[in-house]
């Protein structure tokens, strides 16, 4: 019990040290152009799909209109090959006139006037990845009062084009400019992505007093293959990345790409369903004109996005990875609630994996089992057996609560306390089919 207690307030306090700007509390979520758009600037010959203001404004009445900024989908994010390929006179970083007219300060308006929030992109180095001008050192105060001055809410700071020394140099640096100029801007690091995302190279505890996210790992494609190695790194170093995670302070395992070409429904899912686990910020990367609407409830389950933005912040964590191709990943929630997702890795057929809440290691008693994406419940004791049925390349996840949760100390110590007693009462293990 004392032990339990001391862990709590433990990663209590270690979410006071999160970078004090009083941003994204709970992971980000919003639209971010780069998976699907890319820098297609081609605007001649390809009106609606190059980067531009229209494609923004299209965006933004998108989540406006169709249910999106309800449900926590605020931000519209412009990534590389907004720039002008020259800066301005005064040396400021300006956005390409033919395509921007309007210009940026004005994007951002039209985005508070619908209860958006704007989001811009730069680079630490000579060049952006694709080219445009980049940030240098010294230039990060004069971009960081410009992204200011045009009221932009959220800052990704990629890194092409820079050395491990300068990036040392030149995170922490925008993170001090950004608080300088009185706006609170969300700020978004690649720095760990560009050196290889683990200690020692990489430092957790500086991320998270200087950036609100980073980009740990690589980008992310419109593929199930992509997204699978995704999935692999994030739960393989685990033990690195959640401990790093709280409010205010994420990891980001790059974009949803639910409602492109490149996922099944059930991909799609297991995507959804994992992100919500690992407390990611949730940018989608679609074309929201035209987006299914599979896709799109996938995208607004309500239960899958409160799962993502509980309050407490607590990284998930892979618990369970069988031989057979299942893996189950816990997450610990607010109101001592949780939830769980059962992931098949198999290419056969659905899998009907039977367990009981007590094998994963939740307390005695009996819990409420909410389906997230049958919207079916029901109610299990800890010892009763119980059969999931997943799909190849897909999940089921729960949502449990109360009356008891899963032992916390368990979580902190990855399993390895002992003497640790489930409820004997039950011992009739005749597997209760669900779903
Ligand atoms: C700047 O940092 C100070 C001290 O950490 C904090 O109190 C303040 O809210 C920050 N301001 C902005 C705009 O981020
Ligand atoms: C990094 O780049 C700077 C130039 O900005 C250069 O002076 C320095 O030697 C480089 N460091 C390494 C380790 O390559
Ligand atoms: C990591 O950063 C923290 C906070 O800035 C610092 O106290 C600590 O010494 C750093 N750790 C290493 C190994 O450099
Ligand atoms: C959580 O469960 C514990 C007992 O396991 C109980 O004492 C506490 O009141 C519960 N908290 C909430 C918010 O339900
Ligand atoms: C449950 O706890 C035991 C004992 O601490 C541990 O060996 C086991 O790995 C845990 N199982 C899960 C699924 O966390």
């Amino acid at each position: 019990m004392h032990l339990a207690v001391l862990l709590l307030v433990s990663a209590l306090s270690g979410a006071t040290l999160a970078l004090d700007n009083g941003e994204m509390r709970v992971p980000p979520m919003g639209w971010l152009a780069w998976e699907r758009f890319r820098c297609d600037i081609d605007c001649a010959h390809d009106p609606k799909n190059c980067i531009s203001e229209d494609l923004f404004i299209d965006m933004a009445d998108r989540l406006s209109e169709d249910g999106w900024r309800e449900l926590g989908y605020v931000y519209v994010n412009i990534d590389d090959c907004w720039s002008s390929m020259k800066r301005d006179e005064k040396g400021r970083l300006q956005a390409d006139p033919k395509r921007f007219p309007g210009g940026i300060h004005k994007l951002a308006r039209y985005m508070h006037d619908r209860g958006l929030k704007l989001g811009l992109y730069g680079d630490l180095g000579t060049h952006t990845c694709g080219g445009y001008p980049g940030t240098t050192l010294d230039k990060i105060e004069l971009d960081a009062q410009t992204l200011a001055d045009w009221e932009v809410d959220m800052f990704k700071f990629d890194g092409c084009y820079s050395n491990a020394t300068e990036q040392a140099k030149g995170y922490p640096l925008m993170s001090k400019a950004l608080n300088a100029t009185g706006r609170p801007i969300g700020y978004s690091c690649s720095w760990p992505a560009y050196q290889g995302g683990l200690p020692p190279k990489v430092n957790y505890t500086q991320l998270g007093e200087i950036c609100n996210l980073w980009r740990n790992y690589g980008d992310i494609q419109d593929s199930w293959d992509s997204v699978l190695n995704i999935i692999d790194w994030f739960f393989e170093n685990q033990e690195v990345l959640a401990p790093a995670a709280g409010p205010g302070k994420w990891n980001d395992p790059d974009m949803l790409i639910a409602g492109d070409f490149g996922l099944s429904m059930d991909q799609s899912r297991a995507q959804m369903a994992l992100w919500a686990i690992m407390a990611a910020p949730l940018f989608m990367s679609n074309d929201l004109r035209t987006i299914s609407s599979g896709a799109r409830s996938i995208l607004q389950n309500k239960m899958a996005i409160s799962i993502n933005q509980d309050a407490m912040g607590i990284q998930g964590r892979r618990i369970v990875k069988e031989k057979n191709g299942i893996d189950v990943s816990w997450r610990p929630l607010s109101n001592n609630a949780s939830a769980l997702v059962f992931f098949s890795r198999r290419n056969d057929m659905p899998y009907r994996y039977q367990t009981t809440l007590g094998k994963l290691n939740y307390t005695a008693g009996s819990y409420k089992i909410y389906d997230v994406f049958t919207e079916k419940t029901t109610t299990l004791k800890d010892t009763t057996g119980f059969v999931v049925s997943v799909n190849p390349t897909g999940v089921v996840m729960w949502h449990v609560s109360a009356p008891a949760k899963r032992n916390l100390r368990q979580f902190y110590k990855g399993g390895r306390l002992q003497g640790f007693a489930f409820g004997n009462d039950d011992e009739n293990v005749v597997p209760h089919a669900f779903l």
